[in-house]
């Protein structure tokens, strides 16, 4: 049972620490892409089903492990089922998925600071015949820029998290999330009052089921467990910060609303733009670092570094309180399993994943570590597979057997409904259906068709 440790001082802090978890680079440079590319509307019904239904069913029973058990990931499962500490292994699986999309999304995160920095001094818009392709790849395959950003991305993230979940991480997103919702709609504005926006909405929004093909089935459940954090024991440590009353249903859903409200947003703020200036929809890297450059100088001097500036702060907002959740789900899943100080383990984790880290930049296209290959692959090549490969599926497909199949459903309840105060009407009629055959389905499915797909 849940032992008394300092927590998020109240629901709201706690809803923006989680959605700041939520909302990251996928938000922005996946979501819109995949939309309009698997169907507009389409994709985009089938994606608030998935979130909603199954994606919100894993982050839900992450949350009740983590409020339930008052752990993080590493103890949280073993200390649920004590006769059955193998289950602790389910939270080791989530804390090395941590650490490989950490040190992946750190050096990636490392380039919106560098791109923020460029485009508010005006260096972006004056690069030579507008190359912005040439810029992105002499820039990521270099040795100082991206090795400092790195650092000062990590530091960045560090010093939240040593500040410790009510003064680091609450603080940080009750400020962040506002003035990363600002920022979005502003670009919503801009980007709509363009010339020629029409295209872009239309992209984005206008349902074309022939596009919905099986391939983007699969790719929109995983924008939508990945666009949620769990998979990765990041919801199991902040489950076990939420406040005692908090009604864990109402706080999923309004995780779960945020997120996909912002994804939207993104969409919104990106494609009318890069349709009225003519350029052709892309997603990830490409997208952010060689089209939307293009499109922020045609806006002119002023509104490229406004504009860019805007962007390419809201990309290092939406990172850090994701990196911020990640590091707290490594150091609190590490710190409590080997009983090490919480803030010297989070110390030592970011140094080890800033070498990680480095080893990452260094080896991106035409850097100096690039030759360094298995199996045709650079090492940045291989931790961007790993980490956005089986391994979040596979601790997402063990934790809902885990909550369904092993855990007790009066215990369920009994968390779901604070101890019988919260009416839970919902739990008998649906959710527990969602969580036994539903999800787990689903799961097996997309597993098994990624392999196959191989
Ligand atoms: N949800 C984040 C995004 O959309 C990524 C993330 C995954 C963050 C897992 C924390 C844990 O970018």
């Amino acid at each position: 049972m849940a032992e008394n440790k300092t927590g998020f001082s109240s629901s709201f802090g706690a809803i923006m620490a989680a959605a700041g978890s939520a909302i990251g680079l996928g938000n922005i440079w996946r979501f819109p892409y995949i939309c309009g590319k698997y169907g507009g509307g389409a994709a985009l019904i089938l994606y608030i089903a998935f979130v909603f239904l199954i994606g919100m069913t894993l982050l839900l029973s992450e949350l009740v492990i983590g409020r339930r058990s008052g752990h993080a990931a590493i103890q949280a499962y073993a200390s649920l089922k004590p006769k059955r500490p193998q289950w602790r292994y389910v939270g080791v699986l989530g804390v090395v998925a941590c650490v490989l999309i950490l040190s992946t999304y750190m050096v990636v995160s490392g380039w919106t600071l560098n791109y923020f920095w460029e485009s508010v001094s005006g260096a972006l818009s004056s690069v030579e015949d507008g190359d912005y392709a040439a810029h992105f790849g002499a820039f990521a395959s270099s040795v100082t820029a991206p090795v400092a950003c790195l650092i000062v991305f990590a530091v960045l993230t560090l010093v939240v998290v040593l500040g410790g979940v009510q003064s680091g991480i609450e603080k940080a997103s009750k400020i962040l999330m506002p003035v990363l919702l600002v920022l979005v709609l502003l670009l919503c504005v801009r980007s709509l009052t363009l010339p020629g926006a029409s295209k872009g909405l239309y992209y984005l929004f206008h349902p074309d089921f022939s596009l919905l093909t099986w391939e983007g089935v699969l790719a929109i459940l995983g924008q939508a467990l990945f666009s949620l954090s769990v998979g990765m024991g990041v919801m199991v440590a902040y489950g076990s910060y939420l406040p005692k009353g908090d009604n864990l249903f109402r706080s999923a859903m309004w995780i779960t609303g945020c997120d996909t409200a912002i994804a939207v947003l993104a969409g919104v703020a990106i494609f009318p733009a890069v349709f009225a200036c003519g350029q052709s929809p892309e997603g990830g890297p490409g997208l952010v670092f060689n089209v939307l450059p293009v499109v922020f100088n045609s806006l002119g001097s002023v509104g490229s570094v406004v504009f860019g500036g805007a962007f390419f702060l809201l990309l290092a907002v939406a990172a850090l309180t994701s990196a911020i959740s990640l590091l707290e789900g490594i150091a609190a899943g590490f710190s409590e399993s080997l009983h090490t100080d919480h803030k010297r383990t989070a110390v030592v984790v970011t140094v080890g994943l800033m070498v990680l880290g480095v080893l990452i930049a260094l080896s991106f296209e035409g850097g100096v570590l690039s030759g360094i290959r298995l199996a045709d692959m650079t090492i940045f090549d291989w931790f961007d597979k790993l980490s956005g490969a089986y391994l979040p599926s596979i601790c997402a497909l063990l934790t809902i057997l885990f909550f369904g199949w092993f855990m007790k459903k009066d215990d369920i309840e009994d968390e779901l409904s604070n101890h019988g105060t919260v009416r839970t009407p919902w739990f008998k009629v649906f959710y527990y259906f969602l969580v036994r055959f539903v999800a787990p389905l689903a799961l097996v499915v997309s597993l098994v068709a990624g392999i196959w797909g191989e």
